[in-house]
């Protein structure tokens, strides 16, 4: 017996996270300069100006530990989103936050629910607490969000040992979100001592009127727990921060199981300032909504099928010829994202890119097709 045999059997049957391919791996195989990387929903405005003003001062002392209690940041985020600063967990990124909830909830005899076609982590952080993932069936064909969440059948797999409901809003990699009143009515009916995880990462890029401010519902259910990022509008995933929102009950047991100094001091400065520039916010969510127009009447042209998308990507149906449509993109520098491992095979991600970079992948595409 090997040192790997002695490992948990859940860690050594985990499939590995297959990220983007990176923008200088694929430069440095091609021999090129130029790529575009429209494969990890990133901002590709990059981010505030305010940010990079933070970074050089705060990158002065980085021979500190970071403040474990990111005082300033939660006194900036509760002011911002009306709650106190006693809710809110920082997270590595909001992945991180994810991970924590699980550890916090989820062992061998536990159940965790989420859909088909959710955001990988759920199955991920799942897995690696031994616990057993329920998993939904995605909305049908004839629903008004095929391959979104379908809350009646997630209902349905409620058990006895379900300690944990994870739900993204909208989702990735489908881009299909949940309206106010569905997801409040379904929040309703969760039994209280479940914790249910609205994952908001896309949340600053979505504008649609019924879609939830889902924190207001925090008073009345105290299993709920509502998770952002820093990575996505605000343009910082590089450095690594996101948070979640919940009760002060639940924000004191995530914080146990949290190593003390996950947000790093360069990502909590920049965080804190990230938030007060709306004016760049606002110019990222206006140019993606002209990116995902743009994308839409492209391929509508086309009669090319895709999944309508409330987030900074879409996903597209290339059908049998995704494979060859990726590599094809890659070999002409651009990188976009297979979902085979979601298990939809017959589409690619697209994250909303620059006018200019949408108009090179569009080229791109023409010649391809
Ligand atoms: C739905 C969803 N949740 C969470 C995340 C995690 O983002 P991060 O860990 O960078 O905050 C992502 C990133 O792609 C996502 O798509």
């Amino acid at each position: 017996m090997s040192v790997i045999d002695s490992a948990l059997l859940q860690i050594r049957q985990l499939q590995p996270y297959s990220p983007g391919k990176p923008v200088e791996e694929l430069e440095r195989e091609l021999g090129i300069s130029n790529a575009i990387k429209l494969a990890s929903n990133e901002n590709p405005l990059g981010y505030s100006p305010l940010v990079g003003e933070v970074l050089a001062r705060a990158s002065e002392h980085i021979e500190l530990y970071p403040d474990a209690n990111a005082y300033y940041l939660k006194q900036r985020l509760a002011q911002k989103l009306g709650v106190e600063q006693n809710q809110i967990t920082i997270g590595n990124g909001s992945n991180d936050v994810l991970d924590l909830i699980a550890r916090s909830f989820l062992d061998s005899g536990a159940a965790a629910i989420y859909s088909q076609y959710a955001f990988m982590v759920y199955a991920m952080v799942t897995q690696a607490c031994g616990a057993q993932a329920r998993v939904a069936e995605a909305a049908g064909s004839d629903a008004a969000q095929p391959y979104g969440h379908d809350l009646d059948a997630m209902l349905a797999l409620i058990g006895d040992n379900t300690r944990v409901i994870f739900i993204a809003n909208p989702n990735n990699p489908t881009g299909t979100w949940l309206e106010s009143d569905e997801l409040k009515s379904f929040i309703g009916q969760v039994p209280e001592h479940i914790a249910i995880v609205i994952d908001e990462a896309y949340f600053e890029y979505v504008d649609l009127e019924r879609y939830p401010d889902s924190l207001q519902w925090l008073d009345q259910h105290p299993n709920l727990i509502v998770t952002r990022t820093f990575s996505k509008i605000y343009g910082i995933a590089g450095l690594r921060i996101g948070y979640s929102v919940s009760s002060p009950e639940l924000c004191d047991l995530f914080n146990r199981v949290r190593q003390p100094f996950n947000g790093n001091s360069l990502a909590l400065a920049a965080a804190r300032v990230a938030l007060d520039d709306e004016a760049f916010v606002e110019q990222s969510r206006r140019s993606n909504q002209q990116g995902l127009q743009l994308m839409r009447a492209w391929f509508e042209q086309r009669g090319i099928d895709y999944i309508p998308s409330a987030g900074n990507f879409l996903s597209v149906r290339f059908g049998g010829d995704s494979a060859r449509v990726y590599q094809q993109l890659l070999e002409r520098g651009i990188i976009v994202r297979p979902v085979a491992n979601y298990n939809m095979p017959d589409f690619l991600r697209i994250s909303v890119g620059r006018k200019s970079q949408l108009e090179q992948m569009f080229a791109a595409l023409e010649d391809i097709l």
